[in-house]
């Protein structure tokens, strides 16, 4: 046991499936993994382990935020030795572009979270997607006639900003979405020298102030698990 996941060594699978929700890490493994097993429920954040095409896969709950997404990553990088962390979630879109239910992959995530600003004082860190994910999961969509967009995105620490404007800044250079984890996740990915892709579905917009309705988010949900099952082998 680790201090937040209740499983034993090998429960866990060197891959892993990150979603925010822990129900939605429940409904993964019930849709499309074979024999899933609960291997934790500590704080009601569930894991499951099973197989997919004959690989074993485990789906791990992370809480909403960066502090709640890196408590998961680190127990599942350092007690039980999971090499490639795939985080699959939601994003609010920043760009006109960028349409509710499209599939964005993160290929780098800047931030309003301190985690860097007290380590690399003074400095910019840039958090970036493992290129061979990244282009396992692009190379799937294209194959498989998905559009997806790839890019920047925004990791908030601020879910409700007091300025709702202020993602023109974000947008104006480039960043597609906003969400609350990936900017935690590819930093401790690259200090523990494992690999880490974020795939996103745009359930709401900032821009036309759209959103998903909960059977919309169920299919797009589908198409973007299909993209990060993709990258195991
Ligand atoms: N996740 C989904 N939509 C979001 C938004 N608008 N802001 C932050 N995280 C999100």
């Amino acid at each position: 046991m680790s201090t937040h996941i209740g499983a034993q060594k090998g429960d866990i699978a060197e891959v892993v499936l990150l979603p925010g929700d822990p129900m939605r890490a429940k409904w993964i493994a019930e849709t499309f993994l074979e024999s899933p097993k609960l291997y934790n429920d500590v704080r009601g954040m569930l894991g499951y382990t099973g197989t997919y095409k004959g690989n074993r896969v485990s789906v791990q709950g992370t809480g909403m935020g960066i502090p709640s997404t890196l408590i998961y990553c680190h127990e599942l990088i350092t007690n039980y030795g999971v090499k490639n962390l795939i985080r699959v979630g939601s994003a609010g879109s920043y760009k006109e572009t960028v349409k509710i239910r499209d599939i964005v992959i993160a290929m780098a995530a800047s931030s309003t979270s301190g985690i860097n600003n007290s380590r690399f004082i003074n400095s910019d860190y840039a958090p970036t997607a493992n290129f061979e994910l990244f282009m396992k999961a692009a190379l799937y969509a294209k194959n498989n006639n998905i559009d997806i967009k790839a890019g920047n995105v925004l990791s908030a620490d601020v879910f409700y900003e007091d300025d709702f404007n202020s993602y023109k800044k974000w947008a104006d250079f480039g960043v597609l979405c906003v969400e609350m984890e990936t900017a935690g996740l590819y930093t401790i990915a690259a200090k523990h020298n494992v690999k880490a892709l974020s795939i996103l579905t745009i359930s709401d917009s900032l821009v036309t102030k759209e959103s998903t309705s909960a059977s919309d988010r169920e299919s797009t949900f589908k198409t973007m698990i299909e993209i990060a099952l993709s990258t195991v082998d």
